[in-house]
């Protein structure tokens, strides 16, 4: 009996913490428990049904264990005696009865989930945007589709998407399997080389929203990060006709333009320019991103200027090799990044 008492404390004192830290997760970026999107109310339900009901399954569990070890009735014989055999006192049913409650509940889940499945599974109405996004080690680039070739740009790891209507999403993996995840508008899309998945997702109200790659894909998977930046559809068309713009074409003089592209334009694409590398992220626009390094470091000049001259000891093991540049040539080409508006 000091045995259980213990093990209800230990669970007492746990549920405390738990409730505790309620408001934290609250709080966090990649809190799955709030909704801000059509696709996401629908999810969320199943999410809170599901762990309402398990939840429900451990209490009466717990409870009925409990009565069971506090009704213990006391031996009545002594240690050696011999005993004889009786009929059965009635046990049994109480299998058949667990078997068919979980049954049921088991099976009500399945269907359930099935329903839920069904209703995300395609938009409401067909999506007006189209977004590429292809996942790398680690960082993503985001690709903006469109009948239009001359209205198709490329960018990196920030999403923008208009407000109150659905974005579908085509998924690419360029290496390993990553997985695209933005919880608080929709469920996890596995991101995989040869294969191109689908996903829709709508916000409800303008705002930043976090996601995460949710797929281990080596060294720094924890770093490959994004958001999404839901706009109001007016001001989404405006950012979509100034990403096709050249940054700021009279900010930079021409000795800077030229020494970013020979050091960096192999790797990197600046729309306008020759740099018009594809292996790292394109940095057209690049002053308007929140974020660098897929998420990792805010994009002030300092950390900009700490991520360009050692990526390694910021990130170890991406693709970024710490460039040979002088200290006057690295001052150059943060000069440069900062025209890049
Ligand atoms: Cu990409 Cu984890």
């Amino acid at each position: 009996m000091r045995g259980l008492r213990r093990h209800l404390l230990l669970l007492s004192i746990v549920a405390a913490f738990s409730f505790a830290a309620l408001p934290t997760f609250a709080a966090a970026p990649l809190n799955y428990l709030t909704s801000h999107g059509t696709k996401a109310d629908i999810t969320l339900g199943l999410t809170l049904g599901v762990t309402a009901i398990s939840i429900f399954v451990v209490l009466v569990i717990a409870a009925l264990l409990a009565f069971a070890l506090w009704r213990r009735p006391g031996l009545s014989h002594e240690p050696g005696e011999r005993i004889a055999v009786t009929g059965p006192t009635g046990g049994v049913s109480w299998l058949w009865i667990g078997t068919g409650l979980s049954t049921v509940v088991l099976c009500g889940t399945i269907i359930w989930t099935v329903e839920v499945l069904a209703q995300v599974a395609d938009p409401p109405t067909p999506p007006p945007v189209t977004i590429e996004v292809t996942g790398h080690q680690w960082w993503w680039q985001v690709r903006y589709l469109s009948p239009d070739p001359s209205r198709i740009f490329t960018t990196a790891n920030e999403i923008h998407i208009p407000v109150g209507q659905p974005v579908r999403f085509r998924l690419i993996g360029s290496d390993v399997i990553h997985s695209f995840w933005v919880p608080a508008l929709s469920g996890k899309t596995d991101v995989i080389p040869g294969q191109t998945n689908e996903l829709w997702l709508e916000a409800r109200e303008p705002g930043m929203y976090s996601g995460q790659c949710t797929e281990y894909c080596g060294l720094q998977h924890a770093h490959m990060a994004f958001l999404v930046i839901a706009d109001p559809p007016e001001k989404f068309k405006t950012w979509w006709n100034e990403q096709l713009q050249s940054p700021s074409p009279k900010s930079a003089s021409p000795a800077d333009v030229a020494l970013f592209n020979m050091k960096c334009g192999s790797c990197h694409a600046v729309r306008g320019t020759d740099a018009a590398g594809v292996l790292g992220p394109d940095l057209s626009h690049l002053m308007q991103r929140h974020m660098i390094a897929s998420g990792l470091l805010p994009n002030t000049p300092a950390e900009l200027a700490r991520w360009v001259s050692d990526p390694q000891a910021v990130k170890p093991g991406s693709l970024m090799q710490k460039p040979e540049l002088s200290p006057q040539e690295l001052a150059t080409i943060e000069r440069y990044l900062q025209t890049l508006r």
